[in-house]
């Protein structure tokens, strides 16, 4: 049977430079907003000035990768990061063991550039990353009312593994005033 031939992509996944910066910091402002439901507003400049100093100290380093979606001619679209942590076994019985997880983080693809493979092309080479490193087991955090996410983490496989939960003082202390 003849393969069907795929229209070309439009984008190109790639690892981000220091000139994509600026533009990521815009990203992330937008995932924090989007997260937050808060309405549009911009970062303090001591606030960009520090996630462009994290963004930054990520290109160089051989355990994080930083990865962009860029259509030529019009921009960045979309970016994804995902760094490797080593830990070492803690149990006496067990002889010396090394666990590598990758943690995914800071994925955004820009509104009108969704649903066009840009997400698992950017998971693509980020999962290739955690692998090329000998970590086998991929771990990220998205917020319960995040339905995007979601729906894009659970397509994946991801499975809830734990909950954050949160409180405010004063309803824990009425709780507590209602115990023995
Ligand atoms: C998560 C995100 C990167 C996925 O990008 P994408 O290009 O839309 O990804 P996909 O094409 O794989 O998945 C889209 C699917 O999610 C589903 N989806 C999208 N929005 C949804 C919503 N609000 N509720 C439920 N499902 C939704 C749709 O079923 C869609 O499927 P379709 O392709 O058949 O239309 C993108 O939605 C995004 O940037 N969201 C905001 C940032 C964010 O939440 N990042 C993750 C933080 S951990």
């Amino acid at each position: 049977m003849v393969k069907e031939k795929q229209p070309a992509k439009r984008y190109l996944i790639r690892e981000a430079e220091e000139k994509d910066l600026p533009v990521l910091v815009e990203f992330l402002a937008k995932l924090a907003l989007h997260v937050s439901g808060a309405p549009h507003q911009s970062l303090k400049e001591d606030e960009s000035a520090r996630l462009l100093e994290v963004l930054r100290s990520a290109l160089p380093d051989g355990n994080k990768q930083l990865v962009v979606a860029e259509v030529p001619g019009e921009g960045l679209v979309g970016m994804g990061y995902i760094y490797v942590l080593r830990s070492q076994g803690i149990w006496e019985q067990t002889s010396h063991v090394e666990f590598r997880s990758a943690f995914i983080d800071d994925v955004w693809v820009e509104t009108d550039y969704r649903s066009l493979g840009i997400f698992p092309d950017l998971l693509r080479k980020l999962v290739a990353f955690a692998e090329a490193r000998g970590a086998y087991e991929l771990i990220l955090e998205y917020s319960a009312s995040n339905k995007e996410a979601k729906a894009a983490w659970s397509r994946l496989g991801f499975k809830t593994v734990g909950v954050r939960a949160a409180a405010f003082t004063s309803s824990v202390q009425e709780a507590l005033a209602n115990r023995p």
